[in-house]
C-alpha cells in the first residue's frame, strides 16, 4: 500500500481564500497581535509566516519583537493594553518563551475571547466540557485533514504520541468529541510499538526525528505527523519515518501537512474572535488611532 498525501498547504490555501472572501463581504477588519519575545530563529520565521498569511486574507496583524530580557511584569501590561485594544481581536504569544517568564500567567492574562490560539484555561476547558470556543491551532487543523480523508471517525481508534498541553491533550479533547476511541502515550509508556500497531489514527507530536518505524504502522491507517525536525544535513523530517507510507492509508507529508494548517486555523480563529466581538465588544481606551482603512468595530 502506498499512503495518499494529506496536503495542507492545498487546504491551507483553500482556508485562506475561503476567509479572505468573507472578510471581504462583511467589510470588516480583523486584528491580529503577535508577540514574539527574544530572537530565536525558529520562532522569528514562525512569526512572520502568521503576519504573512494575515495579509493574504485581509486580516489587520502587528508583531511586537520584544527584548528577550523583558520582565513578566512588563509583558503582562502589554497584553493587557491589547486586551481593550478594539483593533485587536486575537493576541498571540509565540512559545516557548524565556525561562524567566512564567507562561501560564502569560496565557492567562489574554482575554479569552482574545485567545486565538486556544491555550486559556478557559478554552481548553471548554473543549474539554464539549462547548469548543476559540480551539487550539494544531489540533482543530488536524481535524480538518481527518474530515478531508473522508473516514467516519466515529468507533474509529486514535493513538496519539505525546501529551503536550499545546497538541497531544487538546487533540485527544477534539477525537473524543468525534466519537474516536484514544490512547495517549507519552514518556512512561510502556510498549509504545505495541499501542501504535493496534491504531487506526496515528497522531505523533513528539519533536523526534524519524522515531516513529514503518513497522509499527497498522496497514491502511491514517498518520499525522506534527514533527518538525532538522537533521544535521539541513534536511527537514517529521517525528514518523517516511517508510511508514508503506503502511498508511493516508499520511502528511512534512514540510506542507500539518504546518500550514496551524497558521489557516489561526487565521480562522482571528476572524471568528472578530466576528463575536460584534456581539461582545472589548471597551477602546480614550484617543486610540485606527491603522489606515481599519474599521472600528
Ligand atoms: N510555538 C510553536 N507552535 C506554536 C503555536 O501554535 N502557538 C504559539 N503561540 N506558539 C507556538
Amino acid at each position: 500500500m502506498t499512503a495518499q498525501l494529506l496536503d495542507g498547504r492545498a487546504i491551507a490555501a483553500q482556508i485562506r481564500d475561503d476567509l479572505a472572501r468573507q472578510i471581504q463581504q462583511e467589510k470588516s477588519t480583523p486584528g491580529l497581535a503577535v508577540i514574539l519575545v527574544g530572537d530565536d530563529p525558529a520562532s522569528q520565521i514562525y512569526v512572520a509566516k502568521k503576519c504573512q498569511d494575515c495579509e493574504k486574507v485581509g486580516i489587520y496583524s502587528e508583531l511586537k519583537n520584544l527584548a528577550v530580557d523583558i520582565d513578566q511584569a512588563t509583558l503582562l501590561a502589554i497584553i493587557a493594553a491589547l486586551n481593550v485594544d478594539s483593533r485587536i481581536h486575537g493576541i498571540l504569544v509565540q512559545l516557548p518563551l524565556p525561562a524567566h517568564i512564567d507562561a501560564a500567567a502569560v496565557l492567562q492574562t489574554i482575554d479569552p475571547r482574545k485567545d486565538v490560539d486556544g491555550f486559556h484555561p478557559i478554552s481548553m476547558g471548554q473543549l474539554a466540557l464539549r462547548q469548543p470556543g476559540l480551539r487550539p491551532c494544531t489540533p482543530k487543523g488536524i481535524m480538518r485533514l481527518l474530515v478531508h480523508t473522508g473516514v467516519d471517525l466515529a468507533g474509529q481508534h486514535a493513538v496519539i504520541v505525546g501529551a503536550s498541553n499545546h497538541v497531544g491533550r487538546p487533540m485527544a479533547l477534539e477525537l473524543l468529541l468525534n466519537g474516536c476511541t484514544i490512547t495517549v502515550c507519552h514518556r512512561f509508556t510502556r510498549d509504545l510499538p505495541h499501542h501504535l500497531r493496534q491504531a487506526d489514527i496515528v497522531i505523533v507530536a513528539i519533536g523526534k526525528p524519524q522515531f516513529i518505524k514503518a513497522d509499527w504502522i497498522k496497514p491502511g491507517a491514517i498518520v499525522i505527523d506534527v514533527g518538525i525536525n532538522r537533521l544535521a544535513d539541513g534536511k527537514i523530517v517529521g517525528d514518523v519515518d517516511a517508510a511508514a507510507a508503506e503502511h498508511a492509508a493516508w499520511i502528511t507529508p512534512v514540510p506542507g501537512g500539518v504546518g500550514p494548517m496551524t497558521v489557516a486555523t489561526l487565521l480562522e480563529n482571528t476572524w471568528q474572535a472578530c466576528q463575536n466581538s460584534f456581539l461582545h465588544p472589548s471597551p477602546a481606551p480614550a484617543g486610540h488611532p485606527l491603522p489606515q482603512g481599519a474599521r472600528e468595530n
